[in-house]
């Protein structure tokens, strides 16, 4: 896989990250984290916006948007925007820098671009079911802070990245993005993997998305790799106890890996540091 050389491709974790995953430590107060429904609902209504704005002419006509929307970052996009939000409103993610609203201030949108961009977002968090009150209150403090803050580019992941770690050696935070989302849309559709009814209904169950177990996904992927991220999920025995995902599931989850990071060319060796990992979740996962 060729280093994505993403215009945005890293918006980075900056020092003094959460060293704790989020589902491990009771928060005393309800944040606009939580009112918004937490990392699985936040990773869903981002994808959904990322998607409606991505299709607007009106937005698309601004060259930095259009650049920023570039169809080869766009996983990355999702996945950055995503944990910005959570952890700017009280989620345990990795802060970014630059931050959303600096990102937001580079942009420089019209007035007019502005609200068309937030329409699609209120969109977007109504259909997460994000209660307006939440939406509001993210749609001011964004805003709000975009006004203040110091307009930042994007900025790419190479000169954050240890150069011979397997985070950069992937690709960074592009192309790991790019891998898991495709390795989580194929699993979702796969018939062993769905033949599991227990997966399904906890799929189903609104608790958990696709987009926010992508995001999981990519952080624990990235910061096993040697990257600037940290998992904030919840334990890979919590995550998974009581779905008793048989060896045939758990195999058929490997071969659908390995195809992907075949499609994504991933060299032979950096495939082998992928399934090592992998593979000391297996007790954790497996017959649980
Ligand atoms: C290959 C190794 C695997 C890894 C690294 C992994 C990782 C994860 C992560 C990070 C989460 C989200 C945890 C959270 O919400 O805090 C998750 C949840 C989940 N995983 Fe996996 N997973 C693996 C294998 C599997 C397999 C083989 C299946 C099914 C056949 C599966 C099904 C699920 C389901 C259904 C959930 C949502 C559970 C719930 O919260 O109700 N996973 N996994």
């Amino acid at each position: 896989m060729k280093p994505t050389s993403l215009f945005l491709t890293a918006m980075l974790a900056s020092a003094g990250l959460a060293q704790m995953g989020a589902g491990m430590k009771e928060k005393a107060n309800d944040t606009l984290f939580d009112r918004l429904g937490g990392i699985h609902k936040i990773a869903a209504f981002v994808a959904d916006a990322e998607e409606m704005e991505a299709n607007d002419e009106m937005l698309m006509k601004n060259p930095r948007f259009k650049a920023l929307f570039n169809p080869a970052s766009r996983p990355a996009l999702r996945f950055l925007v995503t944990e910005s939000i959570a952890a700017e409103t009280g989620g345990m993610q990795n802060k970014q820098t630059p931050s959303l609203p600096q990102v937001q201030a580079w942009l420089a949108l019209s007035q007019e671009e502005s609200n068309r961009a937030w329409m699609h977002r209120m969109k977007a968090m109504d259909r997460a079911g994000v209660p307006k009150s939440a939406q509001m209150e993210l749609r001011s403090w964004l805003e709000k802070a975009t006004k203040m803050a110091k307009p930042m580019a994007p900025q790419t992941m190479e000169k954050f990245a240890k150069k011979d770690s397997l985070y950069a050696r992937l690709g960074g935070v592009g192309a790991i993005s790019a891998v898991v989302e495709e390795f989580v849309k194929q699993l979702a559709a796969d018939p062993i993997v769905t033949g599991n009814e227990r997966v399904v209904a906890a799929l189903a169950s609104g608790r958990v998305t696709a987009e926010g177990i992508s995001v999981l996904l990519i952080e624990q992927l990235a910061e096993a790799a040697g990257g600037p991220f940290k998992y904030t999920g919840r334990s890979m025995l919590a995550s998974h106890q009581g779905l008793m995902i048989s060896e045939k599931e758990w195999d058929a989850t490997a071969a659908i890996l390995k195809r992907v990071l075949d499609d994504f060319k991933v060299p032979a060796k950096e495939q082998g540091e992928i399934f090592a990992v992998i593979a000391s979740t297996k007790g954790d996962i497996v017959g649980r």
